[in-house]
């Protein structure tokens, strides 16, 4: 059975939804899957005990997470010398007006800092969680998804994932597996 490293870095939830989504898809074809946030203790994550290691993030004012950035660096040889893959999530991804360049700029800093080069990256649009934000955050996005001509009623949230093109990312991914 081929085990499989799965860290998600999830600030609202949106990318920790979509990694239970992937990790279902993967259990479902026998595959073993350790799903673990990526703030994880490092000291803690071993990328060798595993067939392969997908790692997925989210973007907030334009990056994933610093400690993401760290941890992929340090841990970047093993992953690397096992099957591998990105997932990135943000609003520019998806949504009411998608800008798929911006999300791959993202994308394109995030392995230029960290030196990884994926065997599979996808591209995810993310949620707006009104009802998870505090006042300013409420605020900030408020006017970031209202520039964007995005819904700005707080008293639902509003999910742009496109479910079946994650799932079809992880029979992608359990593809690469068994031909490796
Ligand atoms: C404070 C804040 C800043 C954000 N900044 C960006 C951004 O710069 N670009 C973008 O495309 N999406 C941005 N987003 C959208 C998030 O990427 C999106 O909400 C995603 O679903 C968050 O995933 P998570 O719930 O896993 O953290 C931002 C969201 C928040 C709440």
């Amino acid at each position: 059975m081929p085990r499989i490293l799965l860290l998600y870095a999830s600030t609202e939830g949106q990318t920790a939804l979509i990694a239970e989504r992937i990790a279902q898809v993967l259990r479902k074809r026998a595959h073993s899957v350790e799903l673990l946030p990526a703030d994880t203790d490092p000291a803690r994550l071993d990328p060798a005990a595993y067939d392969g290691v997908m790692v997925g993030a989210s973007i907030h004012y334009g990056h994933h997470p610093a400690y993401l950035h760290k941890l992929i660096r340090r841990l970047g040889g093993m992953i690397a010398a096992r099957p591998n893959a990105f997932f990135s999530v943000s609003l520019s991804a998806g949504g009411p007006r998608p800008k798929p360049y911006a999300a791959q700029r993202y994308i394109d800093k995030f392995l230029r800092k960290t030196g990884w080069q994926p065997h599979l990256i996808a591209s995810f649009a993310g949620a707006v969680k009104y009802s998870v934000y505090g006042p300013i955050k409420r605020r900030v996005m408020i006017v970031f998804v209202g520039l964007g001509g995005g819904e700005t009623d707080t008293t639902r949230d509003y999910e742009y994932t496109d479910w079946a093109a994650v799932e079809r990312f992880a029979e992608t991914y359990a593809q690469r597996l068994a031909q490796a």
